[in-house]
């Protein structure tokens, strides 16, 4: 490419101008190129392009990746690139146990890993389910190579007897309603069949759609791209675009650390928030800007929340879903009302695309603006999210407040605790443990480590016989994560953990907690003295894992409230590159 700068891929075949030279190594790998069928003027001094494909059989969300790779080759080959796809570990939601987050750093590692050995000179990051964004971001971001992520794209919408249905939003509702006998197992049969249709990553705005539109908000992904269904043929023309324009991105030298800013995750904060957006975003977030040096803290994201309205009506704490979300104007509708808010938007600050991010929402036009509210009309007045600090919770604490019961966010009630999710749903249904409407639930060792991995268990099951009297909602409060498609009075991500002896662990049943959201509290009703005489007594748990990635993961990994990466991944800066000769 005459005028650029020399590509990372020379170094392991050669320079294009003399294309017998570099020594017996680039001969050898110019020969394993012939033996894959390529000839020299197809590949020699052309941008080699990783294609990450997450495509697995066992991954509806990524079901469609396979196609769509070859959409993305098809933008490489046409923009003078060469596409080389490398099939990456697939962090299934609903299948990966006992939660794909156990694996979101290996993943991140295999991405940095990946980009690093190989001959490699720009990266497009293909999925969406969950973790798997935040997983290759980090990668790509400690790999330091120009990269683009081609966001999965969300699945049509539900439908059973002429209502739509949102993934995990409805199938929890139903489930509630199931358990309290209102409806039958015929009726169940049918949802199966009716709650997910089609290839993408859930609907509703999950932490799939959270993190894929925190990712084109960060500037990381082209401008419109995260809602855009993955059926659709514009998710086909979105992936073919990508590609083309990472090869650009090589030419320009455009790499991570110069998109992803403190400005950009302000900006995509401030998205995340005025999505309504999953409490994931808040672990993510933080854990992708640690990889750049970026300070991001749980405290951002509350002072930006107190600022931000939430202007997407999207379930669960609106009532569209990601279908409707991307007819009404998708991501860019929703950054030009945003940017309406004053400060909430960087608008000049540098995007994959190499124009500055107001190009992203500047032209944009909100087709439903019931879907899609303004700044003067919007779904609330304040973000969705806020944090939560106390005896409790001294490293913070995350609750949805507006996804919760406005009358349960100021609360004092006695505490009913379960050692593990196991225990909690052994008992919940037992009267004799006396759950009142009053009660606070509590759920611990569901920590990062004690989970292990931080499973969603957040949303903790409310007892049958309360649900039969009507009762809606509990607080609950506990040290693990909540899907982004969940909703209820649940405090998360209490830290430190009761596995590594945060307060949490001292808790005992009829304890009295308080819960004051508009104070941001969350408080242990228990004198300092007690609590201290609990904690001399207190025995730690015995280790989840004694080998393999579980010991290794659960040496390293930091608290919630730091974004739970591993110790020795977190922090700025990228090795040097392997010598190909
Ligand atoms: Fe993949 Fe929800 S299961 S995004
Ligand atoms: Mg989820």
């Amino acid at each position: 490419m005459t005028g650029s700068p020399p590509l990372r891929s020379t170094a392991w075949f050669g320079d294009s101008a003399d294309p017998t030279g570099g020594g017996l190594r680039a001969f050898s790998h110019r020969s394993r190129m012939r033996q894959l069928g390529y000839l020299p003027e197809e590949h020699l001094g052309k941008p080699v392009i990783a294609v990450l494909n997450p495509w697995s059989d066992i991954n509806p969300c990524h079901m469609h990746l396979r196609e769509r790779a070859d959409q993305v080759k098809r933008g490489v080959w046409q923009a003078g690139g060469f596409p080389l796809e490398f099939p990456v570990s697939t962090l299934s939601e609903t299948f990966q146990k006992p939660t794909p987050m156990l694996y979101r750093n290996l993943l991140a590692m295999e991405t940095e890993e990946l980009l690093r050995s190989y001959p490699v000179d720009g990266a497009v990051l293909m999925g969406g389910c969950d973790k798997t964004v935040p997983a290759l971001l980090m990668g790509a971001a400690s790999a330091g190579l120009p990269a683009l992520v081609v966001p999965s794209g969300p699945m049509l919408r539900g439908h059973h007897r002429g209502r739509t249905l949102g993934s995990g939003t409805d199938l929890w509702g139903y489930w509630d309603e199931y358990r309290a006998g209102r409806i039958g197992e015929c009726e169940m049969a049918q949802l199966e069949g009716s709650l997910a249709r089609s290839p993408g990553h859930c609907m509703t705005m999950g932490t799939a759609s959270t993190m894929t539109a925190a990712a084109e908000a960060l500037g990381m992904a082209l401008p419109g791209a995260s809602s855009i269904p993955a059926v659709d043929s514009g998710h086909q023309r979105m992936a073919a675009a990508a590609g083309a324009r990472v090869v650009e991105m090589v030419c320009e030298q455009l790499t991570p650390d110069q998109i992803m800013t403190r400005e950009a995750f302000e900006d995509a904060a401030a998205t995340v928030l005025a999505l309504g957006g999953s409490t994931n975003a808040l672990i993510h977030l933080v854990a992708m800007a640690g990889r750049l040096g970026v300070p991001l803290s749980l405290d951002d994201f509350d002072a930006i929340g107190r600022r931000v309205p939430v202007l997407a009506d999207v379930r669960p704490v609106g009532s569209a879903l990601m279908e409707d979300f991307h007819y009404a104007g998708g991501l860019p509708a929703l950054l030009r009302q945003l940017a309406e808010v004053p400060g909430a938007l960087h608008p000049d600050r540098p995007t994959a695309t190499g124009k500055p991010f107001g190009s992203y929402y500047a032209e944009a036009e909100t087709h439903d603006p019931k879907v899609i509210r303004t700044a003067r009309d919007p779904v609330a007045g304040e973000g969705g999210v806020a944090v939560l600090r106390g005896n409790l919770a001294p490293g913070g604490a995350v609750v949805k407040h507006l996804a919760a019961s406005p009358a349960l966010l100021t609360h004092t009630g006695p505490a009913v605790v379960f050692d593990s999710y196991q225990e909690l749903r052994r008992d919940i249904d037992d009267p004799s443990l006396g759950i009142t409407e009053d009660s606070v639930l509590v759920l611990r060792g569901a920590g990062p480590l004690g989970g292990p991995g931080m499973p969603e268990y957040g949303m903790l099951p409310i007892p049958a016989y309360l649900l039969e009297r009507g009762v809606q909602d509990l607080v609950r409060i506990s040290d693990a994560r909540m899907s982004g498609t969940s909703y209820g009075t649940c405090v998360l991500h209490i830290a430190p953990e009761s596995q590594v002896g945060g307060p949490l662990a001292l808790v005992r049943s009829g304890d009295p907690i308080t819960l004051d959201v508009p104070r941001r509290l969350l408080r242990l009703d228990v004198s300092d003295e007690e609590l201290a005489r609990r904690r001399a007594a207190w025995q730690p748990p015995e280790p989840r894992f004694r080998r393999g990635y579980g010991a290794l993961y659960a040496e390293h990994v930091s608290q919630a409230d730091q974004g739970c990466d591993f110790d020795f991944l977190a922090g700025p800066g990228t090795d040097p590159m392997p010598d190909p000769s």
